[in-house]
């Protein structure tokens, strides 16, 4: 993979990328880290301890590296987690069978000399792309609602923002999610904005199906646009068919449990 010749920084070199092992530890923690110490602000990206990086590299996550040459300058993580208390899906109400169908990104970060090169974009689709091997139709994902930059990115990758919830340290998070078996054009109707900030309304919004899909930084008070999906009459199990295929992937039983 060659980065663009955007970021000066890093023009002409050549970048890799490949899921990370136990013996990376070591780099994860010390990126981690610089990362945290370069944050403008504590709220945008959760701050770790080193049983929190090493459980990104376990059996129910895999967390993907971009070096360059030998050094790790990105990552990212994707869960897989049980349809339990804890899984997204079940946070946003999703019922037993869309549940067991989510993957849970985490934590992507990249050095700040190698940011403007899209890298994040390239986690992201790596990180589907393992969650759709394994039969996780729907990605979700965490993320404070003032981090324009990661925000921007999930949206063009086909999120939408779905729920805002508070994590333990106080500091607010919109849930955003795209279900892979919904195509990639859908069509909305009832576009409406709201203050960024008025997160108790966007709750509200979002419980009457409104989702978040696009957002407006440069006024003096930011906006979040809101629309409804129009929902398309094709039954579930087509739909898993159709994405499928388009996925050229094999989708059946036996990768997920399709009710009848
Ligand atoms: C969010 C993040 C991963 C995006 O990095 P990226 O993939 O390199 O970003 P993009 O390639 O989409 O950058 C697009 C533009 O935004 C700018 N940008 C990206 N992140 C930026 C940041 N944190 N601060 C200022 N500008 C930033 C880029 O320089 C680029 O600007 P340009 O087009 O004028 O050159 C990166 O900002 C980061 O590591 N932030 C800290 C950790 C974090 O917040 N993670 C997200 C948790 S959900």
């Amino acid at each position: 993979m060659y980065a663009s010749d955007h970021n000066a920084c890093i023009e002409d070199n050549e970048l890799s990328i490949r899921e990370l092992d136990i013996h990376d530890l070591d780099s994860l923690i010390n990126v981690h880290q610089k990362i945290v110490e370069a944050l403008p602000s504590p709220s945008l990206f959760r701050a770790r301890g080193v049983e929190s990086i090493r459980s990104l590299i376990g059996d129910d996550s895999s967390c993907f590296g971009i070096f360059d040459g030998k050094a790790l300058v990105a990552y990212s993580a994707v869960r897989f987690p049980e349809s339990g208390t804890e899984n997204l899906g079940i946070i946003l109400g999703f019922d037993q069978y869309e549940a067991q169908l989510v993957a849970e990104f985490e934590g992507v970060a990249v050095l700040p000399k190698y940011r403007g090169n899209g890298l994040q974009d390239v986690l992201t689709k790596a990180r589907a792309a393992k969650a759709i091997l394994r039969g996780r139709l729907i990605t979700a994902a965490r993320v404070s609602p003032e981090n324009f930059h990661s925000l921007r990115n999930f949206l063009a990758y086909g999120m939408t923002g779905r729920k805002f919830v508070r994590l333990s340290g106080g500091y607010e998070r919109l849930i955003v999610v795209r279900n892979h078996v919904d195509g990639e054009n859908p069509s909305w109707m009832d576009e409406t904005e709201v203050i960024a900030t008025d997160f108790a309304g966007l709750n509200r919004a979002f419980d009457t199906g409104l989702e978040l899909r696009a957002f407006d930084n440069a006024r003096a008070k930011p906006v979040f646009v809101l629309a409804k999906r129009r929902r398309s009459t094709e039954s579930r199990r087509r739909k898993v068919v159709r994405a499928s295929g388009a996925m050229g992937v094999a989708l059946g039983p036996d990768v997920i449990k399709m009710p009848a």
